[in-house]
């Protein structure tokens, strides 16, 4: 009786199987290829301690005080200068603090989004992107990878059908992939914007965590100097190279947007957690995260490596995939039909789970393929896990 009564958006929003069946990838014994969450021994402990003592001695009032829903202005002003040496150049007044890039990608959809508007997004993409604009009951509609991400000449063919209203592309070492659009493809995009009108959303929570000596440029950087940066909207987090539990994302918005976008965010949660905020600004004046960040990205990228060498030695007749050249994640296909989902029973049963592929898809899911992450897994319990997936087989 009482599904009556919950909103349409609610009760459209259907429970993941494979939720389902990753809790259990807490029972001993289960190694879990499945979260997408960072190494915990990562955290900088004594960085953040640090950070904490100071804050606790130095800024207490503030630090459990309402605060403005913009965010901390000095957490603004040290994010400005982050944003700025990869490339997105902006005054602090554009950056707006946000619970997470989740809850930008949220506040985003609520502040632009009617019922029915044209969502593109990548063919796969981020799950719970898919489930924000999901509640913003979008028209979501799904554009083809490959290995330099999305195909930005299927996006013009739509273009010329239908009318987009917002493309979202994890361009940098995306969720699930694991794939970087070409640099090519981040002109060709934008060009596309520009001429089309519609808005991008830059979702770059991976983009440092990069093993390669290759930078590509921001969407905000080619739009900048196309003249169309008001057409970009970019948001980053703290999660994926400091701590995930502090909840510090950000927004780079243009002014047309960012005037009602706030209170969305006021009528969401006030403000983001000023306790947090000033940890963080506090943290970042240490000058810590470079450090950080140059371990993260050796500690994953050595994992990335033993994870795929077990692939390709023990299922490599089975499944292709491209090595992670940055990121958490390992994105595979089996050669011939197979069905990921169906198989995750039998591999939990021998003690290893992953994501399957069809979790990622707003359409269409392609059954074969399977999202592995390496971040949280020991070395000696990556290459136990493959030998485990093999024996599924
Ligand atoms: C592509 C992408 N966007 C956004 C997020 C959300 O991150 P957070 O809200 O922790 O900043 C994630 C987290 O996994 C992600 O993979």
């Amino acid at each position: 009786m009482h599904d009556q009564q919950l909103a349409t958006r609610a009760s459209e929003l259907k429970p993941s199987a494979v939720r389902e069946l990753l809790k259990h990838s807490k029972l001993p014994g289960v190694i879990s290829l499945g979260g997408g969450i960072p190494a915990p021994e990562l955290f900088d402990r004594e960085g953040l301690e640090l950070a904490v003592s100071q804050v606790m001695s130095g800024n207490f009032n503030d630090a459990f005080q309402y605060g403005l829903s913009e965010g901390y202005s000095p957490l603004r002003q040290s994010v400005s200068e982050l944003c700025r040496l990869r490339g997105v150049n902006c005054p602090a007044e554009e950056i707006y603090i946000t619970s997470g890039s989740q809850q930008s990608l949220d506040i985003v959809a609520r502040t632009l989004l009617d019922p029915g508007d044209v969502v593109v997004v990548e063919r796969p993409t981020y799950l719970a992107a898919l489930q924000v604009f999901q509640l913003a009951q979008a028209n979501i509609q799904s554009v083809d990878t490959d290995d330099d991400g999305m195909l930005v000449e299927q996006l013009a063919d739509l273009l010329t059908t239908t009318k987009v209203k917002m493309v979202y592309l994890v361009p940098t070492f995306g969720n699930p992939g694991g794939k970087t659009l070409s640099e090519e493809r981040r002109a060709r995009v934008v060009a596309l914007a520009k001429e089309h009108g519609f808005i991008i959303i830059e979702d770059d929570p991976y983009g440092e965590i990069n093993f390669t000596e290759t930078r590509w440029k921001t969407l905000y950087q080619h739009a900048k100097e196309l003249g169309c940066a008001d057409q970009v909207i970019y948001t980053s987090t703290l999660s994926k190279i400091l701590a995930p539990g502090l909840r510090i994302g950000w927004l780079v918005m243009p002014e047309w947007l960012a005037g009602k976008a706030i209170i969305v965010k006021q009528a969401t949660d006030l403000h983001s957690n000023s306790m947090t905020q000033i940890v963080t600004a506090q943290y970042l004046a240490l000058n810590r995260l470079p450090q950080q960040i140059a371990l993260m990205r050796e500690f994953y990228h050595k994992k990335g490596e033993i994870l795929a060498n077990a692939l390709r030695e023990k299922l490599g007749d089975h499944i292709e995939f491209s090595q992670p050249k940055g990121g958490m994640f390992l994105w595979a296909r089996f050669r011939y039909e197979f069905d990921t989902t169906a198989w995750l029973s039998k591999t939990l049963a021998n003690g290893v789970v992953y994501v399957p592929g069809e979790a990622f898809y707003n359409d269409a899911p392609d059954k074969r393929t399977l999202r592995l992450s390496y971040s949280t897994v020991s070395d000696a319990d990556l290459v136990t896990a493959v030998e485990r997936l093999a024996k599924s087989l």
